[in-house]
């Protein structure tokens, strides 16, 4: 089922975020085991996708993530996602497409894999050991001239992500024209369905935060700006066009 099915449409709440906002807009939708190590099948046959390395150490972002939290949500999920997409590709079209298109053109089980394989991926990129502070360059004039400020932009991120029903993750997105919006997703969705590019993004699902936090998903959202990696954001925004990721 693909979300820019007009059938969709009535399954999406869309929640303006008033004048002072600009364009920026809410959507809600209802709808390794070790990093860098090439996947073998049994026989020895390359599997298509690899879970890549996480880009720092286990306990790197200690205090705000322990060992354990990012040892089970690196190496048991998301290796998890890698591991159950091959074996769903194996021997189909989809096997030969990059882990994007299989994002952007799949359905069912294989995009529920890709999509979380492809979300991780994205997420541990948006933390750092060095993160924290406030974004920069043309990255924080967009935040400024679609949210207002930074701090309402703080604001209705922590928002969509500590109010999004169930699992899933929330996004800051942009258009091609660099317009920002914030989306909060369920499940493995992702802004790449509706074209729009991807720029930071927290998982909400409660396997990101149930070993450190419990149940407390506002206090593991509160920590996400400890660490987060204005870098990595303004690369993406800069690049939206023509995207690396
Ligand atoms: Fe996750």
């Amino acid at each position: 089922m693909h979300p820019n099915d007009p059938s969709q449409i009535s399954r999406r709440k869309v929640l303006t975020a008033g004048a002072s906002l600009g364009c920026a807009w809410v959507l809600l939708r209802g709808t390794g085991e070790a990093g860098g190590v090439l996947l073998q099948a049994k026989g020895g046959t390359k599997m298509p996708f690899t879970q890549p390395p996480l880009p720092y150490a286990l306990n790197a972002l200690v205090p705000y993530l322990s060992e354990e939290q990012m040892q089970f949500h690196y190496g048991r999920h998301h290796a998890a996602y890698f591991r159950n997409l091959n074996a769903l590709v194996e021997g189909k079209p989809e096997a030969e497409m990059t882990l994007r298109e299989v994002v952007k053109r799949s359905s069912g089980s294989v995009f529920n894999n890709a999509g979380q394989a492809w979300n991780h991926t994205f997420y541990w990129h948006c933390m750092s050991p060095s993160g924290g502070g406030e974004p920069k360059g043309e990255l924080a004039a967009a935040i400024e001239r679609d949210f207002g400020s930074f701090q309402q932009f703080r604001k209705a991120f922590s928002d969509a992500a500590v109010t999004l029903f169930g699992s899933g993750w929330a996004w800051l997105a942009a258009d091609a024209d660099g317009r920002l919006s914030i989306m909060a997703l369920s499940n493995a969705d992702t802004p790449l369905r509706y074209d729009k590019e991807p720029i930071l993004t927290i998982d909400v699902w409660e396997h990101a935060y149930y070993i450190d936090y419990r149940n407390e998903r506002g206090r593991f959202v509160e920590g996400f700006w400890t660490v987060v990696n204005w870098d990595f954001a303004l690369a993406r925004y800069k690049q939206r066009n023509q995207p690396e990721w």
